[in-house]
Formats: structure tokens, C-alpha cells, sequence
């Protein structure tokens, strides 16, 4: 009732062509994105936990603080961690998708949110040896793909490039192909396709995916690699244009967190989740990652 007359003017500023700064003016300016932590392994081995830090600059470079969420927590510390947080990020990894702590934090996550992990929504393992551990390559895009709430504000031109330059990193032994995505009813209702690629043994298989009604989004490429990695074993497109897709894509995805109002009680807590309290260590010398914040 209270805020009916406040609402009103709003509303009526809003039909003009200050449309979007009166939206602007209704979001959320200081987003907070959960980053979940991956279990250490050959990968990096100091931890039971890491995160490596150019998902932390990736999404710091889009105006998000980063608040870590540990592998430890109990059940009810996620509810409430993801009662204080705006987006969730999860970097994905060599964890299994189905038998590891990460796929079980994962899917708790995930329940939250619905009330990023395929296997989940299929409800089986629909994943397939793919022959792309070290490719950058364009993105061949589906219909949906160009007219995607993903791809929607991406300039014109950079949208052309994606097409034909490779301004992607694909680095994973493990995809969906086209036809176990659009045979899985499941997955076929909950995720739009918006860009395949195909393997070396000509497998086409999905690259992004958008929920079609709810802000979850998925990449199989890394974005985040081309403006922070720099490990010459891989093939990382470094060219200006990788540069911007990334910074466009991280911008999309903070953008969605805007519109969320989740917060902490007040601003100790909100101080002891952020990732400041925590120094990235330099591991580029024997990882593929030049820095990684240890979290467990
Ligand atoms: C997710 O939610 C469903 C139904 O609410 C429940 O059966 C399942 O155990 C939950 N899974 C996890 C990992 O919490
Ligand atoms: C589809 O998924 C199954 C596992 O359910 C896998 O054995 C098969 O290789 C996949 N097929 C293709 C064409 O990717
Ligand atoms: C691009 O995707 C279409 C289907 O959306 C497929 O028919 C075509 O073979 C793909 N091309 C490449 C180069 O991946
Ligand atoms: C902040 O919130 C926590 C948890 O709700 C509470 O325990 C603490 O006393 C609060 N601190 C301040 C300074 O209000
Ligand atoms: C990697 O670099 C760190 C920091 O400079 C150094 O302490 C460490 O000995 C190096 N490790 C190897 C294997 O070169
Ligand atoms: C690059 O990554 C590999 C592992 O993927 C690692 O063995 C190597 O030490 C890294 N650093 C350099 C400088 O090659």
C-alpha cells in the first residue's frame, strides 16, 4: 500500500524515452556473483579448494563484486548464502558431473534456483566424448541464437565476427551432441540452443544455451580465458575482438544479476563473504591458469 503512490510516477517516467534509465535506475547497481569453487586436483595442487581468478576479473570488469562459496558449507549455509547473493557462477572443470562434491553442490544450487548443469535437467548422462580439448573456433548459431536475450545487445559487427573468426577457446573432453539435445524432451523444453560447433570427427555439438524461462545460461567455450590466460600450450584467442565477446557476454550475465535484490543482513557479512578476503598466488608456472584464489 505504502508504495503504490511512489510506484505510480515511476511508471509514467518510464513510458518515455528515458526508458532505459529509469529501468537502469530500478536495478540492482551493486550485484554480488557466487563463484563455486572446484576441487583441487593434479590441476592445483595446494588446497582441498581453488577458483582461478580470471573468472574473479571477468566479472569484476562487468561492475559484479565476487563472493567464493566454499565446498564446504552445509546444506542450509547454501540456502542462506544464495539468500544474500544475485547470480551464481559455476566454472565448470574435471570434476565428474554426476559422482563429485561439485556436481552434488551443484545440484543444490540449482534446485534453489528453480524451485548449469545439463546432466541435471536431463536427468541422465547424455554427454559425449568430444574431440575439442584445445580449439579456438567460430560459433556456427542457430536462429534462436541471433535473436537470443544472450546475444541481443552484442554489436552487429562483433555478432559477424563471432561467425566466421575463431574468437572462441574450447578446451573439454565431454559435450552434448545436437542429437542428444534435441532427442532429451527434458532438456529440449527447459534450454534454448543458440550456437553448436563441430568436433574434428564432424559431431556437431551445443555450445550455448539460454533456459527459455529462466536466467540461466550456459557456455562451452571459456570466455573468461581470453583477456586473463595466457599459458602458450593452449590455443587462446587473444585478439581484441575475443576480448570484447567476453567483456560483452560478462556484462549480459551481470546485467541479469542487476535485476535481483538479494543482499546480505547488513554489511559485515556481506565484507566476510566477498573474495577480498582471500589473495589470488600466481600459478602460471605449472597450471593453466596464470592465478587461482585458493577457497577450502
Ligand atoms: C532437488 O529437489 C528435488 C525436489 O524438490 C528433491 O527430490 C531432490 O532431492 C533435490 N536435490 C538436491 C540435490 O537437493
Ligand atoms: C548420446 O548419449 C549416449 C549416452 O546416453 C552416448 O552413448 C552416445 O554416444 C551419444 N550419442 C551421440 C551421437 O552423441
Ligand atoms: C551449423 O548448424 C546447422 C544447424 O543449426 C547445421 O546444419 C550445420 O551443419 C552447422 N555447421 C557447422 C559448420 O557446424
Ligand atoms: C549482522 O548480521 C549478523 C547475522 O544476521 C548478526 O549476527 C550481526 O550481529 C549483525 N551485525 C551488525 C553489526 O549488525
Ligand atoms: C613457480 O613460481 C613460483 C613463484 O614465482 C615459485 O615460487 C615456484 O618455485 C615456481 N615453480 C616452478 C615449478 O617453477
Ligand atoms: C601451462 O599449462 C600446463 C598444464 O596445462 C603446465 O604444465 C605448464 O606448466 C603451464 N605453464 C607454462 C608456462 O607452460
Amino acid at each position: 500500500m505504502d508504495a503504490a503512490p511512489m510506484a505510480a510516477p515511476l511508471l509514467v517516467l518510464c513510458v518515455s524515452a528515458l526508458w532505459e534509465n529509469c529501468v537502469s535506475a530500478r536495478l540492482n547497481q551493486r550485484p554480488i556473483i557466487g563463484v563455486l569453487a572446484h576441487e583441487s586436483n593434479d590441476v592445483i595442487p595446494f588446497g582441498k579448494s581453488y577458483i582461478p581468478a580470471s573468472y574473479v576479473k571477468i566479472l569484476e570488469s562487468a561492475g559484479a563484486r565476487v563472493a567464493p562459496i566454499s565446498m564446504k558449507l552445509t546444506e542450509a549455509e547454501y540456502t542462506e548464502l544464495l539468500h544474500s547473493i544475485n547470480g551464481v557462477l559455476f566454472p565448470g572443470g574435471v570434476a565428474s558431473v554426476l559422482n563429485s562434491r561439485y556436481a552434488e553442490i551443484s545440484a543444490i544450487i540449482y534446485n534453489f534456483t528453480l524451485k548449469e548443469l545439463i546432466v541435471l535437467t536431463s536427468g541422465e548422462n547424455i554427454l559425449t566424448r568430444t574431440n575439442t580439448i584445445n580449439l579456438a573456433l567460430p560459433l556456427n548459431f542457430t536462429k534462436a541464437g541471433l535473436h537470443s536475450r544472450t546475444f541481443k545487445k552484442f554489436p552487429k559487427n562483433l555478432l559477424q565476427a563471432l561467425q566466421i573468426r575463431p574468437l572462441t577457446g574450447h578446451y573439454h573432453y565431454w559435450g552434448v551432441s545436437m542429437k542428444n539435445f534435441t532427442n532429451n524432451k527434458k532438456l529440449n523444453n527447459f534450454y534454448r540452443i543458440l550456437t553448436t560447433n563441430m568436433d574434428n570427427q564432424r559431431v556437431e555439438y551445443v555450445s550455448t544455451v539460454e533456459a527459455i524461462k529462466y536466467p540461466i545460461y550456459a557456455v562451452q567455450w571459456h570466455p573468461e580465458r581470453s583477456p586473463y590466460e595466457w599459458n602458450a600450450t593452449l590455443n587462446i584467442p587473444h585478439f581484441s575482438e575475443a576480448v570484447k565477446v567476453a567483456w560483452y557476454l560478462a556484462d549480459f550475465f551481470v546485467n541479469e544479476a542487476r535485476w535481483n535484490f538479494n543482499h546480505f543482513s547488513n554489511t559485515t557479512e556481506e565484507e566476510k563473504a566477498l573474495i577480498y578476503n582471500y589473495t589470488p598466488m600466481y600459478t602460471g608456472n605449472i597450471s593453466r591458469f596464470e592465478q587461482v584464489y585458493l577457497i577450502d
